[in-house]
């Protein structure tokens, strides 16, 4: 079936680390009009209980689709997608592209073996993410760092202020500190938020550690559902959107990097 207008694609975080996604999305897939929507109201998801978080997220994503109708949804969030995606994907007919940690990728472009894993404290500790672990990177140390203060370290650069350095070397301080870590040279972004601080992280961490994210593999998964749906676009400009859960002065703060990705109109709808 072809239609006469672009795709529309539902990107969904608790914050801003979606926004990574996003940038993805619009540089393999240009023509379609993204819905970023953030659940600002129920933010950070990191530090959530398990059956909260999952009632949580089929509410926000019922509102949302009443607000604005989507083609496929893209809930890019590693701590939602690694215990959600199952509940998600039995009550939407939409395709779900979900974000989980990269590892196998990583576990295959390591030489030493030796990867970090940096993510939310509940994604570090999902049975999902042990069990890819244990499917991909069973040859492989697999040093965890589950830090909740980097994500609001990432809210903070995109409203404008500048990471501490000093916080976040003390954050990335027990890859150093661990008896393997010398030999690290890989570690997994496995938080949507971590890629918008890629450039400090690396300073922190060195430019020999290789920093691999969910980014551009969820951007192809996209593009392969658009194709399978035979989503093609009209040629219409794009037109993108945010969404936000509840109304605060801090969405006024995000614009610049909204209009970065070219997301010029705000929403809230309350949930
Ligand atoms: N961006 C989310 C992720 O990928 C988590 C941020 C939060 O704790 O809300 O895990």
């Amino acid at each position: 079936m072809t239609i006469k207008r672009n795709p529309r694609i539902l990107v969904f975080d608790s914050g801003v680390g979606g926004l990574s996604i996003v940038r993805e999305i619009q540089r393999q897939r240009p023509g379609c009009d993204l819905i970023y929507a953030s659940d600002n109201a129920a933010f950070p998801y990191g530090t959530k209980g398990e059956s909260e978080l999952v009632s949580r997220v089929d509410q926000v994503l019922h509102r949302l689709l009443a607000h604005s109708p989507a083609d496929i949804l893209v809930i890019a969030c590693n701590t939602a997608s690694t215990l959600t995606l199952p509940h998600v994907r039995r009550h939407f007919s939409q395709p779900v592209v979900g974000v989980v940690p990269a590892i196998k990728p990583a576990a295959a472009l390591s030489r030493s073996k030796v990867i970090g894993l940096m993510a939310t404290p509940a994604t570090v500790e999902r049975p999902y993410t042990l069990q890819l672990i244990r499917d991909y990177a069973a040859n492989c140390t697999v040093i965890p760092l589950g830090n909740a203060e980097l994500v609001q370290l990432a809210e903070a650069k995109l409203r404008g202020i500048t990471p501490d350095m000093k916080r976040l070397k003390a954050i990335t301080a027990p890859f150093t500190e661990h008896r393997d870590g010398a030999k690290m040279d890989t570690v997994v972004l496995a938080c949507t938020h971590f890629p918008l601080l890629r450039d400090e992280l690396s300073q922190c961490l060195g430019s020999h550690i290789a920093l691999v994210d969910s980014g551009e593999a969820i951007a192809r998964r996209v593009d392969y559902w658009l194709d399978t749906m035979q989503l093609n676009g009209s040629h219409q400009p794009e037109r993108h959107l945010a969404l936000f859960t509840r109304d605060s002065k801090e969405i006024a703060e995000l614009r610049p990097a909204l209009a970065d990705l070219a997301i010029d109109a705000l929403d809230v709808v309350p949930v």
